[in-house]
């Protein structure tokens, strides 16, 4: 796991390296499934249920599972990356949300924000710790600063199947849930609005959006517990 985490990372970095205004979404596709191919790893994502890209690319209001395509990123956009690899039979998961150029003051607020509650749920995550204390965490974190946390999709377990059991919700209660164990592999993946966490899907079947068209942040790691600090396997800084 620590080597598919690595190279969801690495292709992560590229990714967000390569986004600039007039560019396609489909662009960041064609990379993405190239520099997989160069590393003799797999897509989890493609033909999951159907699911027809590689990476998931989620432009302002749209929350998670845009499809890449024909649009065009302009400058003031935000864009979630959300992207999965299989290596070696284990997965690794991961999303970050870049701005395209110069972006708002609210937009880099929410980014800073979402980053911000993923970090505050991987430090409640250790070993005996409850599963509420990572959701309230994440909840507490981003609606103290003026955030709406998205309910209707979660994190989730993970390991030779992108999606395991448990469901991590961005919400909850303290001192409620499963307790965390050394060794378990999960992805902690608030979603984050400037408005209602409410969501709609488009007619495609897979872009969510916000109801209310407000702007949306995601971030995603796949981690590992421990009974100290978990080990993120998808952290970007040394893939
Ligand atoms: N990466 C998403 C998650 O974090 C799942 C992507 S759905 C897919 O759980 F259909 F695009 F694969
Ligand atoms: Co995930």
């Amino acid at each position: 796991m620590r080597q598919a985490g690595r190279i969801v990372a690495a292709i992560l970095n590229i990714l967000s390296q390569q986004i600039r205004p007039g560019m396609k979404t489909k662009e960041l596709d064609t990379i993405a499934t190239r520099e997989l191919e160069k590393r003799g790893a797999k897509s989890s994502f493609k033909g999951y249920h159907g699911y027809p890209a590689t990476v998931c690319v989620s432009v302002n209001d749209e929350i998670v599972h845009g499809i890449p395509g024909q649009r065009v990123l302009r400058e003031g956009d935000i864009v979630s990356l959300d992207f999965g690899a299989i290596y070696d039979d284990f997965q690794g998961d991961a999303a970050v949300t870049v701005g395209v150029g110069t972006i708002t003051e609210k937009a880099k607020q929410l980014i800073a924000a979402g980053k911000g509650a993923l970090d505050a749920g991987i430090s409640a995550a250790y070993a005996g710790a409850r599963l509420g204390d990572v959701s309230a965490a994440i909840q507490q974190y981003a609606e103290t600063r003026g955030f709406a946390v998205v309910r209707e999709y979660t994190g989730h377990g993970i390991g030779r199947e992108m999606h395991e059991e448990p469901l991590i919700p961005n919400f909850g209660e303290p001192g409620t849930g499963p307790v965390l164990k050394q060794g378990m592999t999960i992805c902690l993946e608030p979603m984050l609005t400037t408005g209602d966490w409410r969501t709609k899907t488009d007619d495609d079947h897979w872009t969510v959006r916000t109801a209310d068209g407000s702007l949306s942040s995601h971030f995603e790691h796949t981690i590992a517990i421990t009974d100290a600090e978990a080990e993120v396997l998808t952290s970007r800084i040394y893939a």
